[in-house]
């Protein structure tokens, strides 16, 4: 057979073209359609980097606003996806009740799933962006106890997650405009980053053909993992274990110890050999919200003293290891009352239209299934014994 190219961890295969987002790691550049991050995290809101990643374009005022009522209209889901949600035990972990909801919205809303349908795809893309936020407190409040709150169509889309998340039937208060504005631009710097893990899971599973919701479930699957999404969760696990600042140097030395299975979660990333960019904006909202809010955080001093130590460490400095978009957003997320085990649902709900965009961009475009090969390192052939 022909020769093929060994490349575990796709260290350097191309596995696409894509003219969604682009990344200068050594530069530490991220653009969305051209846009840098930092100028669409300060003038832009979640929902017009949305339009932009889908449609290629920022919207016009009109198209805008046509853009966020529809959304906006299309947040409730079926009421029978409660009954779905009550099927789960309560103390199960948030994603995994997470990858089951998003993939059972392709059995309530199986009505627009002809992929080559651009009309369907543009339904089901709002379909996913609407509920998203909504799914996420649903499985928020279903592992409190405590009843599920119906969206608002008068509030903003990060206004109406912390809504549904935090208020209850008994008590209704107005959101903070600090902390919506934090929640969005969390949002905004999850919403896409090209060929990551978990996109990369969603073009795979789509390029057979499989229906967008099924393939961001697996998505959600990928992103579950510590080393990818899962990382904002096991930063803050991870302070609450070294506890204390006289503490730093022993983790730090576990971190370079090859034997030692522990690394500094929020740390390091594939491309960047430079800051995230998104880890920069994170953390001026970090301040923002800490201001805000009046909190002076153990945990975030411990964070900064701890970073202050790995980028002078010259294992961290030969390595390019940085701060990445992990690092800052559970100190927010925690500030604002999110629980821990949410962390990486949220981060799912930011990134659902890089996931759309991508899987739309795939199947616009003749493609071909994704099959990789393999290097075969088992046994020749052999017979079967006789018994
Ligand atoms: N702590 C200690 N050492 C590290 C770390 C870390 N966080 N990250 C990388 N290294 C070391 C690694 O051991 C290796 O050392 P050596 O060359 O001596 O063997 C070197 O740095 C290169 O790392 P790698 O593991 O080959 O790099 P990778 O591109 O395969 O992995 C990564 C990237 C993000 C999985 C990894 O840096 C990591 O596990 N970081 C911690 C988890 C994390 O924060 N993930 C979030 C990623 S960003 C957003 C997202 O995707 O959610």
């Amino acid at each position: 057979e022909g020769v093929f190219t060994f490349d575990p961890g796709f260290m350097s295969t191309s596995s696409c073209e894509s003219k969604i987002t682009f990344i200068d790691g050594e530069k530490g550049i991220l653009l969305h359609r051209g846009y840098p991050i930092e100028q669409l995290a300060e003038k832009s809101d979640f929902l017009e980097v949305c339009y932009l990643l889908l449609k290629g374009e920022l919207p016009d005022a009109q198209q805008k606003e046509e853009f966020t009522s529809v959304i906006t209209r299309h947040t409730m889901v079926n009421e029978q996806m409660k009954s779905f949600l009550n099927g789960f035990r309560r103390d199960a972990h948030p994603m995994a009740v997470m990858c089951g909801m998003v993939g059972a919205l392709s059995a309530f809303y199986h009505d627009s799933l002809d992929i080559n349908n651009a009309k369907h795809r543009e339904i089901s893309a709002t379909r996913l962006i609407s509920k998203m936020p909504t799914i996420a407190a649903m499985v928020y409040k279903y592992s409190m106890g405590q009843p599920l709150m119906y969206p608002r169509n008068d509030l903003s889309y990060s206004e109406n997650f912390l809504h549904m998340m935090f208020n209850t039937p008994a008590s209704e208060k107005p959101i903070n405009p600090v902390l919506a504005r934090a929640m969005d631009r969390i949002f905004i710097l999850h919403a896409d980053h090209e060929q990551n893990a978990s996109t990369s899971t969603v073009r795979l599973a789509g390029s057979s053909g499989a229906n967008p919701f099924a393939c961001i479930a697996a998505g959600i699957a990928a992103l579950w993992g510590p080393a990818h999404g899962g990382a904002n969760e096991a930063v803050l696990r991870m302070l609450d274990e070294i506890g204390d600042v006289s503490n730093i140097d022993k983790f730090i030395a576990k971190a370079k110890d090859k034997d030692d299975p522990f690394k500094l979660m929020g740390f390091g990333h594939r491309v960047y050999k430079n800051f995230d960019p998104r880890a920069r904006v994170m953390k001026q909202t970090c301040d923002e919200v800490l201001g805000e809010l009046g909190i002076n955080d153990p945990q975030l001093e411990l964070a900064m003293k701890l970073e202050e130590i790995a980028l002078k460490d010259p294992y961290f400095v030969e390595r390019n290891l940085y701060p990445n978009v992990d690092f800052y957003s559970g100190i927010i997320l925690k500030a604002i009352g999110i629980p821990t085990e949410m962390f990486t649902v949220i981060f799912a709900a930011g990134r659902a239209p890089g996931w759309f965009a991508h899987w739309n961009e795939m199947i616009s475009q003749p493609y071909k299934i994704g099959r990789p090969r393999q290097l075969y390192t088992g046994y020749t052939q052999r017979d079967y014994p006789n018994k």
